[in-house]
C-alpha cells in the first residue's frame, strides 16, 4: 500500500494515475487493473497448499 495520489510510469511508457488516498500496487501481476491491485492475488489458481 502506498499513499496516494500516485502516478506510475510503466516500462512501455504508459502512465497510470490514481488519486485515491491509499493505493495498492500489484506485485503479483495477476491484477486485471495492473499495476494497481484488484485483489486477484487472493485467488489460488492451481496452487495446492502443503499439508
Ligand atoms: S498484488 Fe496482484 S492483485 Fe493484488
Amino acid at each position: 500500500m502506498v499513499e496516494g495520489p500516485v502516478r506510475i510510469e510503466m516500462p512501455d511508457g504508459s502512465v497510470v494515475e490514481s488519486d485515491r488516498f491509499m493505493v495498492a500496487i500489484c506485485a503479483c501481476r495477476r491484477s486485471k487493473t495492473y499495476p494497481l491491485c484488484d485483489t486477484s492475488h487472493r485467488r489460488r489458481s492451481g496452487q495446492r497448499t502443503p499439508q
